[in-house]
């Protein structure tokens, strides 16, 4: 499979595709051009139910503060819920396989009693009202999902946090975000043993916290701490609770949700995203990205703490009333089969995961694919990381049978949704490309000056106007918002959203990722910031300096490597013992996704004479690549080559 290789949509599917060519793509693309405001207050129109219309589509004059649908009210509880019971309420919404096997299956209308009933505990017993900040600490489970609803319903902001992230990271987020509560589970079940959450939350609240209340979804029933009066099981309250929660109406630019992600300083941001824009992009995103059909199931393996699980889980599908898998367990247990039997056994229409999993698989189960009807699967989607050419080839050959569209999605947590995509009835597949913006998305490839990228040279992503779904702030800092995003390009002379990442244009116009141009790495399709990783190592006692950077990774993508400066390296009498203690300083402070893959302890870091520590050289000593950067320049260039011995002779 070369590079250059194309793969057509498949006929049959492009037949009944909402998107069926690359005319009827460019059409979408000219009419946002030509007419931006018509074009989104059209779709704005018809695909949100509002409980009172908007009377502006866009106001950018407070550029990047943005706002769309002036004037609008609705409530995302009811756009994922309530405007399908009419014709869908007996249809599976949720569609939950635990580790073990147990399933369950829930419709529209259980779906909405759920949620109605948390959104009825939450506001009855722990005053939960509109505004409030909630953290959501859980499992893969529905009740994940139900909080999240719940939380909507009653316009209360959530911020779910991943499963994996320790102690120390939900104090810090618990604080940023101010949450008056945590929503969390004793646990859950990984790999046929439970395993546990609440004690991380009970350590996460020691000392001073805004928290007062902590609701415990009872899932593995295995013991746990109870503090009386702050903690509360919902297993217990539930069904105390009516059925019927009325939906706050909410204006469009009423916050939904925080999720906390990496960037390029020590502490994780608040990303916000807003009402009306955010599930309007998430349901068209939905419909164009997956093409799912009102019978089709839909499964994404995100985990509901990343931004994947918010926009392609709960809000994308539900919104558009399809019936969306939860999957509790690990794709390679009990085997690497495990996702195709499940594929077979509920007839999965489309398939959504990272390039980590699908390497794992091909990995472990090479041959698994084959040994199940796979014959269900339409269109297969990746996200998170770049995809690489025996990865693709696999996905595509042993699992889609050369018969279904690779949508490989480029986006990211504070775009919403998908911002760069094929579209699988339409556009033309390149292994590895993200191919070309949705329609509506005005993303383009610029150089420093801000002016388009010449094909083959590596260029700035950025998107030149404001979408819908775009990020609306950074919990409590203007500041680091501009700076973040809107401080780098211009273009025309004016900000525009650079996405962090570098991307090229092919000679026909394909862009293809080339990964992040700051300090963020992409462990596993999960991002990492390498200030916030160097923070935790600094807290060992003896750590004078230390670097991290991003090391190609033939599972994970990219690894995590440490250049360590001790203070007293004789006193290390042994390396591995003081390796260790640094991962479990790291496991405490961040969590497991944070681990080091490789460690070295450096007689010194190569920095410039006025103190900045060269990562450049450091990310290609990790790669054993040639040092081709100007050292004479370096306080001690000496240290390079030292430095390079060890880590590759
Ligand atoms: O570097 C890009 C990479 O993941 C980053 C966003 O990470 P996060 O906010 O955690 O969201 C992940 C899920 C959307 C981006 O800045 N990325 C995401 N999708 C792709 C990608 N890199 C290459 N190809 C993709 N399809």
């Amino acid at each position: 499979m070369s590079e250059k290789q194309v793969f057509k949509p498949n006929k049959e599917f492009a037949k009944n595709a909402l998107i069926k060519n690359m005319c009827e793509y460019q059409d979408l693309q000219d009419w946002a051009t030509e007419d931006y405001e018509g074009f989104w207050g059209s779709y704005g129109k018809e695909k949100l139910d509002w409980m009172e219309p908007f009377t502006k589509v866009m106001d950018d004059s407070n550029f990047p503060f943005v706002n769309w649908f002036e004037g609008g009210k609705l409530n995302v509880s009811s756009q994922c819920i309530d405007r399908h019971l009419d014709t869908k309420k007996n249809k599976a919404a949720i569609i939950f396989e635990g580790d073990r096997g147990d399933k369950q299956i829930v419709t529209y209308l259980e779906l909405y009693y759920n949620v109605n009933k948390f959104a009825n505990l939450l506001k009855n017993k722990f005053d939960v009202k509109k505004g409030d900040r909630v953290i959501i600490y859980m499992p893969m489970i529905p009740e994940a999902a139900y909080a999240m609803l719940a939380c909507a319903r009653l316009g209360a902001i959530h911020s779910v946090i991943f499963g994996g992230f320790s102690a120390e990271a939900i104090k810090d987020r618990v604080k940023d975000a101010d949450a008056k509560i945590i929503i969390t589970a004793d646990g859950a079940f990984r790999k046929d043993k439970p395993y546990m959450l609440k004690p991380v939350v009970d350590k996460a609240l020691e000392g001073a916290t805004p928290v007062k209340k902590v609701l415990v979804v009872q899932r593995n029933f295995e013991d746990v701490e109870w503090v009386a009066g702050r903690d509360y099981s919902y297993n217990e309250l539930i069904d105390l609770e009516s059925s019927h929660c009325d939906p706050e109406p909410m204006d469009s630019e009423d916050p939904l949700f925080l999720l906390y992600t990496s960037g390029s300083t020590g502490k994780p941001k608040g990303v916000q995203h807003n009402s009306a824009g955010y599930i309007l992009w998430a349901q068209m995103t939905m419909e164009w990205v997956f093409d799912v059909k009102e019978n089709d199931t839909y499964w994404c393996t995100a985990d509901v703490g990343w931004i994947t699980g918010h926009t392609y889980i709960v809000y994308g599908p539900l919104a558009m009333g399809a019936t969306t898998v939860m999957f509790e367990g690990v794709p390679t247990y009990p085997d690497a089969g495990r996702p195709w039997k499940m594929v077979e056994e509920y007839r999965i229409n489309q398939f959504y995961t990272a390039p980590t999993a699908i390497r794992v698989l091909h990995k472990m189960g090479e041959d698994e694919p084959g040994k199940y009807d796979l014959s269900s699967l339409k269109v297969l989607g990746t996200v998170g990381e770049p995809i690489d050419p025996p990865a693709w080839k696999w996905y595509y050959e042993a699992v889609g049978n050369n018969n279904c569209a690779i949508v490989d999605t480029y986006w990211q947590t504070e775009t919403g949704g998908h911002v760069i995509s094929p579209l699988p009835g339409a556009t033309p597949i390149k292994p590895g490309c993200a191919t070309f913006p949705l329609p509506g998305i005005m993303a383009e490839i610029l150089d420093d000056e801000g002016n388009k990228a010449p094909v083959g040279e590596k260029g700035l992503m950025c998107i030149t106007r404001p979408w819908p779904a775009m990020i609306r702030g950074v919990w409590g800092d203007k500041e680091r918002f501009i700076k973040a995003y809107f401080g780098d390009v211009k273009k025309d002379g004016k900000p525009v959203y650079f996405t962090g990442d570098g991307a090229v244009y092919d000679d026909d116009g394909y862009i293809t990722i080339t990964g992040r141009t700051d300090d963020v790495i992409n462990v596993s399709g999960h991002r990492m910031g390498t200030a916030e990783v160097e923070a935790a190592i600094k807290k060992h006692d003896n750590v004078a300096e230390v670097a991290v950077v991003g090391k190609p990774h033939p599972l994970k993508g990219e690894g995590i490597f440490a250049y360590i400066l001790l203070k007293e390296d004789d006193g290390v009498a042994d390396e591995l013992e003081e390796m260790k203690a640094i991962n479990a300083i790291i496991k405490i402070e961040i969590g497991n996704i944070a681990l080091c893959d490789d460690m070295v302890f450096v007689p010194g870091l190569p920095k410039t004479r006025s103190g900045k520590i060269m990562r450049r050289i450091l990310r290609s000593i990790a790669k054993g690549e040639e040092i081709t950067q100007d050292i004479s320049t370096l306080e001690d260039p000496g240290v390079v080559d030292t430095i390079n011995k060890m880590v590759n002779s």
